[in-house]
């Protein structure tokens, strides 16, 4: 596996890579990696002749508040990782190669980045639309791997795709959990022996609406009641918000006859965290 800290690098890279009708595959991550970013390389694997990753802890997706400078970062650990899932070329920059001084332009999908976590994350979307778009254009991906458990991020990133024409197919693989439920996370290493058992319950509140659902519930206001009912029942946990939503446009429905996505966030202690299921008829 060849590491690339250049722009200028990582593109004639990829470029090479690519000859003879190859095809490349990327799995942009932020590091801290787990088994739901190796199900992605695995993904990638399968379907690529050639698959590139990146390592960056993007700055501009984090507001002024939040875990940037504390999130978990384990280069060597996640080199080695990819490494042995076979993956050709790593792409880790530094923070002034992706955005050097003066650099003002941003890649924004209106609407929906103000919905679930763009609402109480201004900002997030933008940051993470202008990275992508940039790795995008880097590495001229065929095919880019993506985790369904960001499954706003999957639908913003996709419009992007759509209105820019950027001829990147988008491939969404399912969310990895632990044994008894959790959403794997890079922001789980943040919790405590408590808090992670506190944490269950952002699944256990899906897996009540799905049981809801199964039972022939289809009134979003009443399985969207049920799962926060949930959480009632765990006060260390902050509800962030529970939302039963379009999963294109991310707007709310009002009963379930499409495929609909429940969407959590809550906190736990400082730690954020998300998880979600698709109902589907
Ligand atoms: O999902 C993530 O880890 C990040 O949002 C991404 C897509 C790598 C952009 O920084």
């Amino acid at each position: 596996m060849r590491v690339l800290e250049t722009i200028q690098q990582m593109r004639s890279s990829c470029e090479a890579a690519r000859q003879g009708e190859k095809r490349l595959g990327f799995v942009p991550t932020m590091g801290a990696l787990h088994e739901g970013h190796l199900s992605l390389v695995r993904a990638a694997k399968a379907r690529c002749q050639v698959v590139a990753a990146s390592i960056f802890v993007n700055p501009t997706q984090f507001g002024p508040n939040e875990d940037f400078s504390k999130y978990p970062r384990s280069f060597e650990r996640d080199q080695k990782l990819l490494e042995k899932e076979g993956v050709e070329l790593l792409f880790a920059p530094s923070v002034e190669e992706m955005y050097p001084e003066g650099a003002v332009t941003f890649v924004t999908v209106e609407g929906l980045s103000e919905r679930l976590c763009g609402k109480s994350r201004p900002g997030h979307f933008r940051g993470v639309t202008t990275v992508v778009s940039k790795l995008f254009h880097i590495t001229q991906p065929d095919l880019a791997f993506f985790g369904q458990k960001d499954a706003a991020q999957v639908a913003i990133i996709r419009r992007m795709v759509l209105d820019l024409n950027l001829g990147v197919e988008i491939v969404v693989c399912p969310i990895v959990r632990e044994a008894d439920g959790l959403a794997m996370s890079s922001r789980n290493a943040y919790l405590s022996q408590q808090q992670r058992r506190s944490a269950l319950v952002l699944s256990r509140s899906l897996a009540q609406v799905k049981k809801l659902f199964e039972q022939g519930e289809r009134c979003a206001g009443k399985l969207g009641a049920a799962g926060r009912q949930v959480f009632s029942e765990e006060p260390s946990v902050r509800l962030d918000y529970f939302q039963i939503v379009n999963p294109e446009t991310l707007e709310p429905v009002e009963s379930i006859s499409a495929p609909a996505l429940v969407a959590v966030a809550a906190f736990v202690g400082g730690t954020r965290l998300i998880d979600n299921i698709v109902l589907a008829n």
